[in-house]
Order: structure tokens, then sequence, then C-alpha cells
């Protein structure tokens, strides 16, 4: 699974986004390193606070599945089309450093540009686990 696919699938999970408030649809793909795939949407609610991003959505999928060694994340929204990127907000960068400062993430139009970070420069001197020691 190169990095376009898992774009694309990012793509079409935004389709199940459920957004009646922002009207902004959101889509994640997650890979694990045993090249499972787990993908999600953001899930809107009218007590605003209980918003899930699509991000954590996936990244809780995999995790509740036992499937916590993640290798990658592609996230698309509204605006790939105009060719713009959606990065992840900052608790969604934080949840995705919860289970590896290496992961990839994948941002982008499947059709256009596509660009890869690694959380840990998304979210330098990130408070982790190592902390708590
Ligand atoms: N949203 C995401 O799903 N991921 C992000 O990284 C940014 C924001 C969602 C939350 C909310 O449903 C909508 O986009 C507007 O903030």
């Amino acid at each position: 699974m190169n990095n376009k696919e898992l774009l694309e699938l990012a793509e079409k999970a935004r389709e199940n986004a459920y957004v009646p408030y922002s009207n902004f649809h959101v889509g994640a793909a997650v890979i694990t390193k045993s090249g499972k795939i787990y993908t999600g949407c953001n899930v809107e609610c009218a007590s605003f606070g209980g918003t899930n991003c699509a991000e954590r959505t996936a990244i809780f999928k995999a995790v509740s599945e036992g499937d916590k060694d993640i290798y990658a994340i592609a996230i698309a929204s509204d605006n790939s089309e105009k060719n713009e990127i959606t990065a992840p907000c900052g608790i969604c960068r934080q949840v995705i450093a919860e289970f590896g400062l290496d992961i990839k993430v994948i941002l982008g139009y499947s059709k256009g540009d596509i660009k890869e970070f690694k959380i840990k420069d998304l979210l330098p001197y990130s408070f982790t686990s190592a902390d708590l020691i």
C-alpha cells in the first residue's frame, strides 16, 4: 500500500463523515505494521465537545481491535480536492504520537500533491509516556 492508495482510502472514508454542524468532512486511514487498514471519519455531536476527529476515530478503531503498532496515517478533507492539505489538529497529533514518534503522516490529495511527515516533526518536544517515568 503506497501513500497514494492510503490517501484514496481516507478520501473514501470522508464520505461517511457525520458533520451536521460544520459540514466539514474529514477522513483518515491508518495502516499498521501488520498491514491491516482501519479507516475513520469525523463524528460530530450537538454538544460540540463530544465531536471526534477522523484521525482519532481511525486510531481508536485500530487500538480497540488490539492492533496498536501504527505505521502510517493518511488524512483527507473537503479541501483535498482543492489540492490543499488538512493537517491534524493538536489533540490528534498528541494521540498519533502516543503510538510512536516515527509514525508517518500522509497529507494531500491522491490526484494531486502528497506530502509525508513524521509525527515527531509535526509535534516537536512532545509530552510522552517517557515523561511519566
Ligand atoms: N476535524 C477532523 O476530523 N480532523 C482534524 O484534524 C481537524 C478537524 C473535524 C472536527 C470537526 O468535525 C470538523 O473537522 C471541524 O473542526
